[in-house]
């Protein structure tokens, strides 16, 4: 039981995908600030391991199918994310905002909460919108160049660590959206829509974390080492050019 709690929590992700249910369970980010060992993030949210440590053994204990992200090729990869997460994003982001907005007219003089709720689900995909389009024209193409050897070491368009910023400004809205609907609670006798919406929501986010753990510990990681094998571009050819 040692040796998982002492590896960090996008490793074990990265490991056992499936892991991923556990830690949303418990609310301990695995995406954004992942890379602190289990134990260490569990002290720092001042709750016991052992009941996490029990559930992942559990979950890992059941045979399910998983796609292989560590075999997969940065091609497959980035293509993966776009099929899956990135139409995800595109396909629930009006439905939700209509929920929303039907809830927040309605009754959003009960639960004003529900007015800013819709402001930042707003905000959030009109962010997510622009980063996705930046990943898709410019970031995964590139990527993808580089795997095939036809890209120049100079990162350009390569500009992970503007991503990584704005995958932690979503996580703050999502974050922020939680906490004002008290974790995706509906109130008490609240309307089939008002349930509905909240559990959109909810899903959205889990989304939202597994597809920001495949850029931020599985892709980006594999593009840096790749730039790391590649030979910078002798000064001599660079004089060639000029
Ligand atoms: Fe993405
Ligand atoms: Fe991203």
């Amino acid at each position: 039981m040692t040796d998982i709690a002492n590896k960090t929590i996008s490793q074990i992700v990265s490991d056992h995908y499936q892991t991923a249910r556990v830690f949303e369970k418990y609310r301990l980010d695995f995406c954004c600030k992942g890379k602190r060992p289990l134990v260490a993030a569990c002290e720092e949210m001042k709750i016991p391991v052992e009941p996490i440590l029990r559930d992942l053994y559990e979950c890992l204990s059941i045979e399910e199918q998983q796609p292989l992200f560590l075999d997969m090729s940065l091609e497959e990869l980035t293509s993966y994310i776009v099929r899956v997460h990135h139409t995800y994003v595109k396909l629930s982001a009006i439905p939700i905002s209509n929920y929303l907005l039907k809830v927040a007219g309605k009754h959003g003089d009960r639960f004003p909460y529900m007015k800013e709720v819709y402001g930042l689900f707003v905000q959030l995909i009109n962010d997510l919108h622009h980063h996705i389009h930046d990943e898709e024209v410019c970031l995964f193409p590139a990527i993808r160049s580089l795997e095939q050897g036809i890209a120049a070491k100079t990162p350009g368009p390569l500009s992970i660590d503007r991503m990584k910023q704005e995958h932690e400004d979503a996580g703050n809205i999502t974050m922020k959206i939680r906490q004002l609907t008290n974790d995706y609670t509906p109130p008490a006798q609240a309307c089939t829509t008002f349930i509905l919406t909240l559990e959109s929501l909810k899903a959205f986010e889990e989304d939202l974390h597994k597809h920001v753990h495949l850029e931020n510990n599985i892709l980006f990681p594999r593009v840096a080492s790749l730039l790391s094998t590649l030979d910078p571009l002798p000064v001599k050819d660079y004089a060639k050019i000029n």
